[in-house]
């Protein structure tokens, strides 16, 4: 099948790449000179585990291209819009220019019979919005939200855990037509086609309106942010008692409705999707007069922001009061391992909050070191673990690649620093082995 995939960032690039893989022929389109030049030679243009093998096998198969030339879209069956919903710059709602923008460009493309599919998270309303112009092509518009994760992203989209197409127009919505219906029966038909090796894996596809295929994708990531802040509330309250917010998880995610998953502790949610999202939801739900519906979520992100308060609190406690000219080695700058993200991350926000209060702050990171520089070019990064580690009063994870929560044993760190504060952030050390090896070990709602 034909199709174009609008907007190569993060999703726009997976997703054309994932495409052309099962055997589509692909073109994705963005504005950014820059980035399609790089993802023309088969460069992801960030970190993302299998995207450069992935681009590299669909660019020599001849089924996947890239171009800044939207007239290229022309005579795809179905067209994906993926450019990104940023928070505003003033005021928590979604930005939806690039959205807009997007769907301009595309409209003297369509021809009668295409199917545009939003993948971008959008407010719940978007679709109907859009709607009446791209339907005047002909043209029909589904939306089929994204789940991806970062660092699992390929794989999240060849191999989803379910698929979710929004049709125009349910029964007994304002704007509903028979035909409309019929014309969303199809493109859902046609979406299956699309993704024939996960349908054919039988993949829950769930065919529903435009406004709860919206919802689905924000309500997602509401629930995520919630269960993460949920056991961080919980540190919180271990804090004050002394109780143990790790075997807490433990022993609450026995309970197979509750599940382990999504309840790690330790310094909260970061990324380019579970704090804009939740914002943008409550901002939405307030315009809907249903702010109050989702006024924990205002709960959720002030629980989450304030374990990065707490984070710097154990720094100040471990060196004895203050960090003022103290070396801190900060393990970490991504917002979570296997990325080199650091949009709104808090491994990075806890470095310059650090070397606000007066500390010599040395941040390493495999990955992510470039981005986090390009954002706050006044810290010091050192690209090795061990010679950022070296002569550290303290030692900092705030994100739990492997290179630090598994491989790095106090023993080591040992060799490296004559410091023996070791604050783990994310919760992921073995205490027991620090303390015993002679450090000071403060972990996040752990006594
Ligand atoms: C998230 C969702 O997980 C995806 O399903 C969704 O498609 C995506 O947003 C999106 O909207 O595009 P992602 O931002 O890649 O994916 O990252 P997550 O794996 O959800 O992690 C988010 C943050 O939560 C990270 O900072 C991570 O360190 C933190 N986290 C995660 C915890 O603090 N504790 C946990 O137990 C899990």
């Amino acid at each position: 099948m034909r199709i174009s995939v609008i907007g190569c960032g993060y999703l726009g690039a997976v997703h054309a790449g994932a495409m052309a893989s099962i055997g589509h022929e692909v073109v994705g389109v963005d504005v950014d000179v820059r980035k399609i030049r790089a993802l023309s030679r088969g460069e992801a243009p960030f970190f993302e585990p299998d995207l450069q093998e992935l681009l590299t096998a669909g660019i020599a198969s001849g089924r996947l291209r890239f171009t800044t030339d939207i007239a290229e879209a022309s005579g795809a069956a179905v067209h994906f819009i993926a450019v990104g919903t940023p928070q505003q710059a003033h005021g928590h709602a979604a930005d939806l220019t690039y959205v807009n923008a997007s769907v301009d460009a595309l409209l003297p493309q369509l021809q009668p019979g295409d199917i545009v599919a939003g993948k971008s998270t959008v407010p719940v309303g978007t679709a109907a919005e859009l709607a009446p112009r791209i339907e005047a092509t002909g043209a029909t518009l589904v939306w089929n939200p994204e789940f991806l994760r970062e660092g699992w992203a390929v794989k999240d989209t060849i191999e989803p855990d379910r698929l979710v197409v929004g049709i125009g127009a349910s029964t007994g919505s304002a704007t509903g037509q028979a035909g409309e219906v019929d014309a969303g029966r199809r493109a859902a038909d046609i979406l299956r086609e699309v993704y024939h090796p996960a349908v054919a894996a039988d993949t829950p596809f769930i065919v529903t309106d435009w406004a709860t295929a919206e919802l689905v994708k924000v309500a997602a990531n509401a629930f995520l942010a919630t269960k993460i802040s949920f056991i961080n509330a919980m540190a919180e309250i271990a804090e004050a008692t002394g109780a143990d917010v790790t075997q807490l998880a433990d022993a609450i995610g026995h309970d197979a409705r509750i599940g382990r998953r999504f309840l790690g502790s330790g310094i909260g949610f970061g990324g380019g999707c579970l704090p804009k999202d939740i914002r943008a939801f409550s901002a939405r739900a307030e315009e809907l007069g249903r702010g109050e519906s989702v006024a924990f979520l205002r709960e959720v992100d002030a629980i989450n922001l304030r374990r990065r308060d707490r984070a710097v609190d154990l720094v100040i406690q471990g060196l004895g009061g203050s960090v003022f000219e103290r070396r801190i080695a900060v393990l970490g700058a991504a917002f979570k391992p296997y990325s080199d993200d650091v949009r709104d991350s808090p491994a990075l926000d806890v470095a310059v909050r650090l070397r606000g209060l007066g500390a010599d702050v040395v941040v390493t990171d495999p990955a992510a070191i470039d981005n986090a520089r390009r954002l706050h070019p006044q810290l010091t990064y050192i690209e090795d673990r061990d010679d950022a580690i070296r002569d550290a009063d303290a030692i900092l994870m705030v994100t739990e690649w492997d290179t630090y929560r598994r491989e790095l044993t106090p023993e080591h760190a040992s060799t490296l620093t004559a410091g023996r504060v070791a604050i783990d952030g994310r919760n992921g050390w073995d205490a027991a082995a620090w303390r015993a090896a002679g450090w000071q070990y403060l972990g996040m709602g752990k006594p």
